[in-house]
């Protein structure tokens, strides 16, 4: 046990841990989902309501995850085991693991579509496309074309995660978190420089209070548990390859402030780009496959320069997918590795292909098993809906419950306040948002994200 606990890799400096932890925060959720969620919700009103839930739930349940996984030094799943032995608490882990498995199956069927249309957008065969629409639907229901880039973004995931925390997850978030914000930013840029753009910024700042109401409030804190990685254990497996003179409360700060700007950057590239050049109106696009790979392709057709925005777009969106598809199979990585024993290659090897091979069903829902449902929905819909509505709502409250009632105030400070040393007024404040105010605010959403649906992810 000491051996392997000596042999645990870390993340070797302070930036390493924030380009990992907001590479896992910032995904598909922040630029496909936010901006339609936020326009259609009340923009303004929608976006200072999930500013509040980042602030007040989500940094707290980040630095709840993050201090578990550091005190424990180990998984998800052996965290609890350790830090609350001869309880039941394990089960929260175990609980992260299996929704590890059921969102990186969904997430990876997405992931692949981004690699297709980049391909497309690189080669122009995506402008050649009369009809979006059709294009989107033609691929997205092939027999194995969709399967085969699935597979192969699961490959690029697991050779990131085969090469390890330092020189495989920190590495490469290091080179592509920077080089995502530069694109986005390029991208802004131009969307917000059109003709017309005005108008959409305008329909994405302005608060409409009249669209928020109890629904609306329950999104924001949905989409901004979803939008941080919290309530799964990806945060504490991080977590547990932070090193112990890093100040958690302002890595997590410092991420969640990374999350937010990148979401609020994502609407400002993607919807008065849309006002600029589409004829329909932004009410009538679904969340999902409709914005990114149908609306916006016909924006990029008609501005100018578009193939080189259509190329940067889709490759900012595997390049997200990718370093939080990362986080997603090292949860699972480092359950096989420390509970099973297995070797990181043996894990690697074991985790993402069982998770391929539930993905493939899911990526098969928008084809041939499209009329295969489950409780009404495709297993790609259920999928999606079970993990981001239940298993990640749950896993949040049940983690700031054992930090507030089970891990105690002591080991808590302990451990933010690296046994003594950062002393801070927000200490406090933040245990007792743990103990008290989290827990009654993530169990309405747990509660009622069971009856509404397409409240989060
Ligand atoms: N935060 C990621 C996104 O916004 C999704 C994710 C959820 C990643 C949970 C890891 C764990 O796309």
């Amino acid at each position: 046990m000491s051996d392997n606990f000596l042999k645990r890799d870390t993340f070797s400096s302070k930036f390493g841990v924030i380009a990992a932890a907001a590479g896992s925060a910032v995904g598909l959720g922040n630029i496909w989902r936010f901006p339609l969620v936020t326009t259609q919700n009340g923009g303004g009103a929608f976006l200072l309501l999930y500013v509040g839930f980042i602030l007040f739930i989500g940094i707290p349940v980040m630095l709840s995850e993050f201090s578990i996984g550091r005190r424990a030094q180990s998984n998800a799943f052996g965290s609890f085991k350790k830090l609350a032995p001869g309880t039941p608490w394990y089960m929260v882990g175990f609980l992260g693991i299996i929704t590890a498995f059921v969102i990186l199956a969904f997430y990876s069927t997405v992931a692949g579509w981004t690699l297709e249309y980049l391909i497309q957008a690189v080669t122009g065969t995506l402008f050649q496309s009369e009809n979006m629409e059709q294009n989107f639907a033609d691929f997205s229901s092939h027999p194995y074309r969709p399967v085969l880039w699935q597979l192969v973004f699961m490959v690029l995931t697991a050779v990131v995660v085969f090469a390890g925390i330092k020189k495989g997850i920190e590495k490469i978030t290091k080179i592509l978190m920077p080089i995502l914000v530069v694109l986005i930013i390029f991208v802004v840029v131009r969307s917000v420089t059109l003709d017309g753009a005005k108008e959409g910024v305008k329909y994405l700042f302005v608060p409409d209070w009249s669209a928020v109401n109890f629904k609306t409030v329950l999104m924001a804190l949905g989409q901004a548990a979803f939008s941080l990685s919290i309530g799964m254990g990806t945060l504490i497996t991080y977590g547990s390859y932070i090193r112990k003179r890093n100040n958690l409360l302002k890595t997590s700060t410092q991420v969640a402030l990374a999350d937010t700007s990148i979401a609020i950057l994502s609407s400002l590239m993607v919807v008065p780009a849309i006002f600029a050049f589409s004829t329909g109106s932004i009410g009538d696009i679904s969340p999902g496959p409709g914005l990114v790979f149908e609306v916006l392709p016909n924006v990029f057709k008609s501005m100018p320069g578009g193939v080189i925005f259509s190329i940067i777009f889709f490759f900012l969106l595997c390049v997200a997918a990718l370093t939080s598809t990362i986080s997603v199979l090292e949860v699972v990585v480092a359950y096989m590795k420390e509970e099973l024993k297995l070797s990181r290659g043996k894990a690697t090897l074991v985790a993402s292909v069982s998770i391929s091979v539930i993905g493939v069903f899911a990526t098969l829902s928008f084809g041939v098993l499209g009329n295969f449902t489950i409780l009404g929905q495709t297993i790609f819909g259920l999928l999606n809906y079970a993990s981001a509505n239940i298993m990640l709502t749950f896993g949040a409250l049940l983690i700031v419950i054992f930090v507030g009632w089970s891990l105690g105030k002591s080991n808590f400070m302990d451990e933010i306040s690296n046994k003594g040393i950062i002393i801070s007024s927000f200490h406090k404040t933040v245990f007792f948002i743990i103990r008290y105010i989290a827990p009654i605010a993530i169990g309405i959403i747990a509660v009622a994200a069971l009856f509404i649906e397409g409240l989060t992810g």
